[in-house]
């Protein structure tokens, strides 16, 4: 179990366990990659991020991320690892995905973000590039990655 604080100074909790915090958590997160490049979704907010977002009623975690990763980048995902689970506190638990991208669709509406950018890197400074999300600026991702090539995903 890791523990780190957020970019503002929330407590979050990582694990690479099988759902150590919730068998059913409300919300999930995808590191994506189509063709050798990550695909991230840009919100205009919050800047760069990997895709995700809410359970939603009658949802499983597996089926929203399909359907977060679509809506907001276009990505159809060909194949969806389970990788971890994390737990901001006091209250939001996301469960973290790896997805590999069969084809990008283009969509009429990204939602609430402006949609897809495909990046050969990411940068090595990530953490103080304010272009990135928030959510991307934490150990969260850089566990996630290491945890990826790890398994060679
Ligand atoms: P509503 O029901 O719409 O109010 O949302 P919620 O409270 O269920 O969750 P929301 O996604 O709005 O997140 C609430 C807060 O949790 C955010 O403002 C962040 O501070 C924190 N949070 C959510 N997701 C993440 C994440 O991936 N990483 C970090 N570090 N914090 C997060």
């Amino acid at each position: 179990m890791k523990s780190f604080f957020d970019c503002y100074g929330n407590r979050v909790l990582l694990s690479f366990m099988d759902h150590p915090f919730s068998l059913k958590p409300r919300h999930v997160w995808i590191v994506c990659r189509y063709k050798g490049q990550w695909l991230l979704t840009n919100h205009p907010e919050r800047g760069l991020e990997f895709p995700g977002g809410k359970v939603e009623k009658g949802e499983t975690p597996e089926q929203a991320a399909v359907r977060e990763v679509k809506e907001e980048t276009g990505g159809i995902v060909g194949s969806l690892t389970y990788i971890g689970q994390y737990k901001v506190e006091p209250s939001i638990i996301k469960n973290i995905y790896f997805a590999e991208i069969a084809a990008i669709v283009e969509q009429s509406s990204y939602l609430e973000t402006d949609g897809p950018v495909l990046l050969r890197s990411l940068p090595e400074n990530i953490r103080f590039d304010k272009r990135f999300s928030f959510i991307m600026r934490d150990d969260v991702l850089q566990y996630t990655l290491k945890e990826i090539k790890r398994r060679s995903l």
